[in-house]
């Protein structure tokens, strides 16, 4: 008889043993059920359903306008791709923020609705007791400082945060605070590699960067920046592994002549 091999499946428990370890964890976005099984099947630890779904899905210019009915929609459709890796949805912007019930009732919808594993969420003191009263209903939460897109109208750019000693100082504490009240990882956006470093070092859980620099405890990108579907992005964090660009408009273009031309379909490619 043919025995399949189990799959051990990521979960929180494995990416602290990976920090333990001193073994990188690796994440990735994805917001629809194709890339999230190519994603999964090529050996990725997280996959993160980014609010980022708001740019590179749906083209607006922040994150802000993505609603939770979108998210659940983009989380459900990774969740039927996945069988190994940890699915984590961001919370998107109005759905935690200032409210504890309300961030309590956006969460337990993900994970009802889509089958996620988790939630991530952006900020320290602010959504203390957003963060509590998720993670006291067994919803593990994932945090996210540094640079946080969702209040792209307070800090106005997109330049690298916590340059100066008090941003800085204040990151550091919400780490930890971020870490006492029971967040599992911690995403670290754009900030300084040796201040990302500092509280990769302090922290027992693990940190996740993007644009934080090498000695975090994962690295985290954008699937569609990674692939080159998109041109326009190019941060200096950013490394592309593809140009999906360029290929797709390549053969769109090579189809487009061969149909004007009456190549395809050819005798063989059809009835
Ligand atoms: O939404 C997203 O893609 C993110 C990553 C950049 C960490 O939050």
């Amino acid at each position: 008889m043919e025995h399949k091999k189990e799959i051990r499946r990521v979960t929180t428990h494995v990416l602290q043993e990976l920090k333990r370890k001193g073994e990188k964890i690796t994440m990735l976005t994805a917001y629809d059920f194709s890339f999230a099984k190519i994603v999964d099947s090529a050996g990725i630890e997280v996959i993160l359903v980014g609010d980022s779904a708001s740019n590179v899905m749906a083209g607006h210019e922040t994150t802000l306008p993505i609603t939770l009915d979108q998210m659940i929609y983009h989380a459900s459709s990774v969740v039927r791709a996945v069988g190994r890796a940890l699915v984590v949805v961001d919370l998107p912007f109005g759905s935690y923020q200032g409210n504890s019930k309300i961030a309590l009732d956006s969460a337990v919808r993900i994970m009802k609705e889509s089958g996620a594993h988790a939630v991530k969420l952006e900020g320290g003191r602010t959504v203390k007791e957003s963060v509590e009263r998720i993670i006291s209903a067994g919803i593990p939460v994932m945090g996210h400082l540094g640079l946080t897109p969702q209040s792209i109208y307070k800090f106005g750019t997109y330049v690298v945060r916590a340059r100066g000693e008090e941003e800085a100082k204040q990151l550091e504490s919400d780490a930890i605070l971020l870490e006492e009240i029971g967040t599992f990882a911690l995403v670290l956006e754009k900030i300084p590699a040796k201040l990302a470093d500092k509280v990769s070092k302090q922290l027992k859980i693990p940190t996740i960067g993007i644009g934080a620099g090498r000695k975090c405890d994962g690295q985290v990108l954008v699937l569609h920046d990674m692939l080159g579907i998109n041109k326009e992005f190019s941060p200096r964090f950013l490394r592309r592994y593809l140009n999906i660009y360029d290929d797709t408009t390549r053969a769109v273009q090579k189809y487009i002549r061969d149909v004007k031309a009456v190549d395809f379909p050819s005798e063989k490619e059809q009835y």
